[in-house]
């Protein structure tokens, strides 16, 4: 393993039926204004609302709204948060809902003095509320990138809450935790190490336990004395920067293409993860063992099954803005990255 240094800050509530009684233990901590930041609605619709405030309000909290986050959360949105945060004097920032509005909230924070953030779990899959990144869309510059925020103080994963996410969201999150876990896993050293025994165990489970997989993708564990690959994921962040599209759909059309385009660089690493996660011999058998998973669960396999018809300039414009990262076992060039796109159309 590669040396590392490690802190983990955020306080972890995990537990169906846990959300009410561990918000309300957190909000002792904490003065009086509170802004409460969410998506586009859902918790409205669901109800979830109504008992935040009840609890904020018991709590003796004033209660400013920070709504409309969208999903793939822009810069606009980011600076529209950080002014009412500053107006109010916000003494909390409980940001309610998946990984869009957990990373607005997470740069919102950061805004002149930092300002203490509690993250409440709607929609698993990111594990956006374990770490202090955000991906964060400018509009203007067409790039979806990395930014880097506050951790959150505190963090409520109740699994009661996730109960009304769309089927269609729910896979799409497992897939993307999937994808952390298989991005961490594959980046240095490929030889034998703890983290990489933990990752091929969440990877097996992720189906069952879905909230902890995603928290263990991105609470940083997996990634002790690692180089991450992420490459899959730059590439989807950008495809994101022009079609505005789903995070874990994205990647499951990506990651097998992607994978056949990579695997001989690091053959026998893709020939272990082939036996201790997928139960078969081979790299090539597990990148169709994965291929097929993404079909039975009915995630999209091309970009057309995602309603993306990309143009010749804009698979070029996605390839050449695409970040090459340390971590892949093999350096992609520019003109690889648009045959991957266009083998996945
Ligand atoms: O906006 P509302 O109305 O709340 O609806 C949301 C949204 O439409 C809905 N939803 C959430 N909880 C719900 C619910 N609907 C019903 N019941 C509930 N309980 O789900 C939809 C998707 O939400 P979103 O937060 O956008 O999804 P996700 O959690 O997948 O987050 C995606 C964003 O996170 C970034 C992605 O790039 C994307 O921008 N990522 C963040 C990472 C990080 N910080 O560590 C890592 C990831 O790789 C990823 O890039
Ligand atoms: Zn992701």
């Amino acid at each position: 393993m590669n040396r590392f240094d490690y802190h983990f800050p955020v306080r972890v509530h995990f537990g169906q039926g846990c959300f009410e009684e561990t918000l309300q233990q957190e909000l002792t901590r904490y003065g009086n204004r509170v802004m409460l930041a969410y998506g586009g609605g859902s918790i409205r619709r669901t109800g979830l609302y109504d008992r935040l405030v009840t609890i904020l309000h018991g709590a003796g909290k004033t209660v400013t709204d920070f709504g409309g986050i969208m999903p793939n959360p822009t810069l606009k949105k980011v600076q529209e948060g950080q002014q009412l945060a500053r107006e109010i004097k916000a003494d909390l920032i409980l940001a309610v809902g998946g990984g869009s509005v957990s990373d607005c909230c997470k740069i919102v924070a950061t805004g002149g003095t930092p300002i203490p953030l509690g993250v409440v779990v709607t929609a698993s899959g990111t594990g956006s509320e374990q770490n202090n990144g955000a991906v964060i869309t400018d509009e203007e510059k067409k790039v979806k990138g990395a930014m880097w925020g506050v951790f959150a103080d505190f963090a409520i994963l109740d699994a009661d809450l996730t109960k009304t996410v769309p089927m269609k969201q729910v896979i799409s999150g497992a897939f993307d935790t999937l994808s952390h876990c298989m991005e961490t896993y594959f980046g240095h050293p490929h030889t034998c190490n703890l983290s990489d025994r933990i990752n091929e165990a969440v990877q097996r489970s992720a189906r069952s336990e879905l909230m902890w997989a995603s928290a263990m993708g991105e609470n940083g564990i997996l990634k002790l004395g690692k180089v991450t690959d992420f490459q899959c994921h730059m590439i989807e962040h950008q495809l994101g920067a022009y079609t505005d599209c789903n995070h874990g759909q994205g990647l499951a059309v990506l990651h097998p293409t992607f994978y056949r385009h990579i695997y001989h660089s690091a053959e026998k690493k893709f020939d272990r993860w082939a036996q201790e996660v997928w139960l078969v011999q081979h790299a090539q058998q597990a990148i169709d063992a994965l291929e097929d998973l993404i079909n039975e669960v009915g995630l999209p396999t091309t970009l057309a099954d995602m309603g993306i018809t990309l143009a010749d300039d804009t698979i070029k414009a996605i390839a050449a803005s695409t970040v090459i990262t340390p971590g892949c076992c093999k350096r992609l060039t520019p003109d690889e990255i648009e045959q991957i796109l266009r083998e996945c159309s």
